[in-house]
């Protein structure tokens, strides 16, 4: 997939931008709050029709707008495809492919995986076992098919569940059916989050092994209860604390990925651009794992990419983000940062950005 045209209509700053993206790199440069992030933001949004700087609306629609839209004409194969994502202050969105309304945004998502590598990224290290799962899930999610309606069917079953337990007087024959329940789309959910992280690790090893040497580090799935017990055990045992606290305690809503150096928490012991390092391997071979499987290459968007690296770790994540031969919007405030990372061969774009109007500059 490959953004062939994108136009932006009141995304932060962006009043109107039209532009014509390179299929290989692109290259936003510009002061700082000249809109350079809005421009991967805008993007995030025609894939996921929402933002990854902000689980608002009112900040990511310019000042003063009802509304903002994103249109992009994605070339996938032969064909052209075109995506329209229009977002409303009350909440509302509208998604149109192919010219048909659609009303759910995993048709979208999976027309236009995206992968982003910003400053946040290290909240997948430090941040709670809730990015991890969401870090997890995308990989999952677009690899496998029967993951979306299981993923559902798990979050339908521990939303009635957890209702049963915060009802006063506890009804066990409804509570037993919904552990039975839950027992069954675990195991499905954990078989294919395992199978998936199974095959993800020895592509991160590949990329780590060429990123940084930090000798020890272990990644490993941890699948939200006990290895060796059965849930419908834990669930039994776990239920007067489940009655007590008004939750699930155990099962696939607590899984993570746990990432360790001599037995503790990475994100304690790396530094920032070790941690950086890391969580973008994690998320190139997740790119790379994806594209082996679908065929497909995913979009990346790298939101200040020379920032925490120093001049050698920044050409080996450009040279990686090259070689994947997938469509890269990069953003760094010097035209300088990143100039001069790439082979003659790929085509690059600069596109300087000023006040929140974007020009080509080359
Ligand atoms: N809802 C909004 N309406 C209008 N302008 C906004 C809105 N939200 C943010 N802005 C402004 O948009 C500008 C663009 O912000 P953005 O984060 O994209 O800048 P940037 O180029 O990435 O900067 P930096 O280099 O500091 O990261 C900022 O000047 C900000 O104040
Ligand atoms: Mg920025």
């Amino acid at each position: 997939m490959t953004i062939r045209r994108l136009a932006i209509t009141d995304v932060r700053n962006l009043a109107t931008v039209s532009l014509e993206p390179s299929p290989d790199i692109n290259i936003f440069y510009g002061k700082n709050g000249s809109g350079k992030t809005s421009i991967l933001e805008s993007i995030y949004l025609l894939g996921m029709a929402r933002s990854f700087r902000s689980s608002k609306l009112k900040p990511v629609i310019r000042n003063s707008s009802q509304s903002c839209t994103v249109f992009g004409e994605i070339s996938q194969e032969a064909r052209s495809i075109p995506v329209g994502v229009t977002r409303t202050l009350e909440g509302d969105y509208q998604i149109r492919i192919a010219g048909e309304t659609v009303n759910n945004v995993s048709s979208l998502a999976s027309i236009l995986p995206i992968q982003v590598i910003n400053p946040d990224t290290f909240r997948l290290l430090e941040g709670s076992p809730k990015e991890r799962r969401q870090f997890i899930d995308w990989g999952v999610f677009h690899v496998e098919h029967r993951f979306l309606p299981l993923w559902q069917r798990l979050q339908k079953c521990l939303r009635q569940r957890n209702t049963l337990l915060r009802h006063g007087k506890i009804d066990c024959y409804q509570l037993d059916i919904w552990d039975q329940e839950l027992v069954t789309v675990a195991k499905q959910v954990d078989d294919l989050r395992s199978e998936y992280i199974e095959r993800l690790l020895p592509v991160f090893e590949q990329v780590m092994a060429k990123f940084s040497n930090v000798p020890g580090l272990k990644v490993s799935y941890y699948r939200g209860w006990d290895k060796d017990l059965c849930l419908s055990e834990i669930l039994r045992k776990n239920r007067e604390r489940d009655i007590n606290s008004g939750y699930t305690h155990a099962g696939p809503q607590r899984a993570d990925l746990k990432v360790r150096l001599e037995r503790m928490n990475a994100a304690e012991i790396l530094s920032r651009g070790q941690q950086k390092m890391v969580v973008s391997a994690l998320k190139l071979a997740q790119g790379l794992l994806f594209s082996e499987i679908s065929n497909r290459p995913c979009t990346y968007l790298v939101d200040d990419l020379p920032s925490e690296l120093d001049a050698e770790h920044r050409q080996l994540l450009c040279d990686t983000l090259e070689s994947m031969h997938c469509q890269v919007f990069v953003t760094s405030v010097e035209r300088e940062g990143l100039a001069h990372q790439w082979n003659e061969k790929t085509q690059v774009k600069m596109f300087h950005v000023e006040h929140g109007a974007v020009s080509c500059s080359d």
